[in-house]
């Protein structure tokens, strides 16, 4: 029997259904490789997986390390697009500094809010974690020297919406790295409208 084709607004609860899982029990999460072992093998520097708390690395779903394009620089203003638990934000923070600042955005209430409770546990005062979607940005326009992202626009069924949040909140000469999955073979609608394997 054909599936019917899923809507955006299918998929968004889908999704955070997903991720609500993986924030409140990441070893539960069979289709793609999750913690510091993953992280590690992505091209993470181990130092500094070793450096962070369980309760960051544990969570850690991204796809790549948003860094080895190049590192935030002191003092730069930086946001992590669908930032989960915390991981590159928690990075970042240290890499920007006391006069840098970095802004972690996620839908999913509890990555937020996991991302968050990382940010107080170590102390990173230049860390704000917020709410919200990578389409609707709640953020000044060439407010960011570094927009990074990782594994989150394959995750975003409307991906020129979210560039097109993107590029205004760039400084002039900002940059945006991003890691993320593409596939390779041909996508069928019935893969399409089986939401359950849009993320899989
Ligand atoms: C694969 S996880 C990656 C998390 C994190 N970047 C990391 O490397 O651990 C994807 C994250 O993106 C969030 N997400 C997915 N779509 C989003 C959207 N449209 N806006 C904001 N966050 C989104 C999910 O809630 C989830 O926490």
């Amino acid at each position: 029997m054909p599936h019917a084709t899923p809507t955006p607004d299918d998929l968004r609860t889908s999704l955070i259904d997903r991720f609500r899982m993986a924030a409140t029990t990441p070893a539960s999460e069979r289709k793609f490789p999750v913690g510091p072992e993953s992280a590690s093998r992505l091209g993470h520097d181990d130092a500094e997986i070793d450096a962070l708390p369980t309760s960051v690395t544990d969570y850690f779903c991204g796809v790549g390390d948003p860094f080895s394009p190049g590192q935030p620089q002191s003092g730069e203003m930086v946001l992590d697009l669908g930032c989960g638990a915390g991981f590159d934000t928690l990075l970042d923070a240290r890499r920007v500094g006391q006069t840098g600042r970095v802004i972690g955005i996620d839908r999913t209430p509890e990555m937020a809010a996991t991302a968050r409770r990382n940010a107080d546990r170590l102390g990173s005062s230049n860390v704000e974690i917020v709410l919200g979607e990578t389409e609707r940005l709640p953020l000044c326009d060439a407010s960011m020297d570094l927009v990074i992202s990782n594994g989150v626009f394959n995750l975003c069924p409307d991906k020129p919406r979210v560039l097109a949040e993107v590029f205004p909140v760039l400084t002039p000469g900002g940059r945006l790295q991003v890691d993320d999955i593409l596939l390779h073979e041909d996508v069928t609608p019935e893969d399409v409208a089986g939401e359950g394997r849009w993320s899989d």
